[in-house]
């Protein structure tokens, strides 16, 4: 029997929320997202949720005693609507074992460098120092590592002479947000 499961989708950020952008910019991925969650009341990301008529769980972390607690919250609001497909778009925390107890094989991350490279926080800057000549991006599964689940897709970006943080950052980003819409896709297709 064909699987006819509906997904739904919660993204989680933390900050400027391009990445979100780009995904509910898309009518047909827009129609699936269903939440946004978010630890940092003010982000920017918020005002896009509003804009788009996506509801959107914010909370801080300094409420909360510990992880688990604001993971268990978090798992509250997730069940409410039914998510069963999580992307995480620029959440600057680890994923703890709370939400990987539901959603391990579910969640997926997008990264800022080719993967194993350049694992962790500042990727872009971390290329930068290195000196390379390439770095990428990496839509990958969230496993208990940091950066370290199971790759599902990679693209190269060249870092030319001059290029600065700056300068590259954007060139990510404009992979990003290109690759990060594609792939979800594959996902609903998938599904359907
Ligand atoms: C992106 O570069 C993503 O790869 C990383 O965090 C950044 C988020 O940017 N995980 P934005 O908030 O989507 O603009």
């Amino acid at each position: 029997m064909m699987n006819k499961t509906e997904m739904n989708i919660a993204i989680f950020a933390s900050g400027t929320g391009s990445n979100f952008h780009a995904i509910v910019q898309d009518q047909d991925l827009r129609k699936n997202v269903k939440l946004l969650v978010c630890d940092q009341p003010g982000a920017k990301v918020i005002e896009t949720a509003k804009e788009y008529n996506v509801p959107s769980f914010v909370f801080s972390s300094k409420d909360f005693i510990d992880k688990a607690a604001y993971e268990q919250r978090i798992s509250e609001e997730l069940r409410q609507k039914d998510i069963n497909f999580i992307v995480l778009a620029g959440y600057m925390r680890i994923v703890g074992e709370t939400l990987l107890a539901t959603y391990e094989g579910k969640m997926i991350n997008i990264h800022p460098s080719y993967l194993p490279d350049f694992p962790g926080k500042d990727a872009v800057g971390q290329a930068i120092r290195a000196k390379v000549k390439r770095t990428g991006v990496t839509i990958h599964y969230v496993d208990a590592g940091i950066d370290t689940g199971s790759i599902i897709t990679q693209e190269k970006v060249a870092i030319d002479e001059g290029d600065t943080l700056q300068s590259l950052t954007e060139k990510i980003q404009r992979v990003e947000h290109r690759l990060y819409p594609k792939v979800i896709k594959q996902f609903l297709e998938a599904e359907r």
